[in-house]
């Protein structure tokens, strides 16, 4: 059972969840939920690459049509497994269904391991994922304000964040057992090659696209022209629930702008601490060499 938090959140199962997009309901339905042979879910821990993945797969599945991201917002387009939204769109999506989710893998329902459905699980730097996060709770009214710099830091490593720790998250999903029905891939690698990880999805979607096609995608994926589509810059939302005046929802998107905003002392904690938590789990990351 869901138990209110504060204000702003709600605590299910130990995880923190902004309360305006979550409820007990949602989190039943999710828990509840049947996936079909045909579903594609992306997973991600926040900040790491959502908004980005829900313009990326709707593109590849369409062959690089543009329709549906120039004309359905990406809340509706590819939907949050978890939240309340998902139960009013769900009727609406074409088949394959694509949705999103922060949840941990131990959160997920049965449905997903008896079923076909394929998952792309995207990590990114924590670091730069908190840096994002930090910006996105200035700009984001239905969420706490961040404190300093500092205190979210401390927040974030002590999982008092939404979805709970970066490590945690990680861990449940690489032990997922999904076998080659889950994908991994890092924002990084999309940073450094999108074309190249436009094929990596494609082929594992098995909808193997021309390399002019996902050149193409690649294009209007690119954070430059993504961020000039109102329907996945946020622009659609009211001010009173993101404002753009305090942080842009498509802020950035680079590699290491954490490398602005730590300190050496930061650096240091920060590093140790995520090293702990993940020692004996073999990942290797872009940014980790
Ligand atoms: P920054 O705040 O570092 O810029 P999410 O969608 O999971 O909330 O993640 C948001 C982060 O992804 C933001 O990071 C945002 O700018 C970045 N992002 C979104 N679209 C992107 C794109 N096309 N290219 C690069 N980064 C992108």
């Amino acid at each position: 059972m869901a138990t209110t938090c504060s204000d702003k959140y709600i605590i299910h199962r130990g995880l923190l969840l902004p309360k305006e997009t979550h409820t007990e309901e949602s989190l039943r339905f999710a828990a509840e939920f049947e996936f079909k042979n045909d579903d594609v879910l992306i997973v991600t821990y926040p900040k790491s690459g959502t908004t980005w993945m829900q313009e990326i797969i709707p593109l590849l599945l369409n062959g690089g049509d543009l329709t549906p991201v120039t004309t359905i917002p990406n809340w509706d387009r590819v939907p949050w497994f978890e939240e309340t939204r998902l139960a009013l769109v769900l009727d609406k999506l074409k088949s394959p269904r694509v949705m999103v989710s922060h949840l941990p893998y131990n959160l997920m329902p049965s449905s997903l391991s008896s079923s076909k459905a394929k998952v792309i699980y995207v990590t990114r730097n924590p670091k730069d994922a908190m840096v994002s996060s930090f910006h996105f709770h200035k700009m984001a009214n239905f969420l706490d304000d961040p404190g300093n710099f500092q205190e979210f830091m401390d927040k974030f490593l002590t999982g008092q964040v939404m979805f709970g720790k970066w490590t945690d998250h990680v861990k449940s999903w690489k032990h997922a057992d999904l076998g080659d029905r889950i994908l991994y891939t890092t924002y990084e690698a999309m940073v450094e090659n999108l074309p190249g990880s436009l094929g990596e999805f494609s082929t594992f979607l098995c909808n193997n696209l021309s390399e002019k096609t996902l050149l193409g995608i690649a294009d209007h994926c690119c954070f430059k022209n993504m961020s000039k589509n109102p329907m996945s810059n946020y622009s659609l939302v009211p001010k009173e629930f993101m404002d753009p005046s305090k942080s842009q929802f498509l802020r950035k998107g680079i590699s290491g702008d954490w490398k602005n905003h730590f300190s050496p002392e930061q650096d240091l904690k920060f590093s140790a601490c995520i090293s702990e938590e993940m020692k004996g789990e073999n990942l290797c990351f872009p940014w980790c060499g």
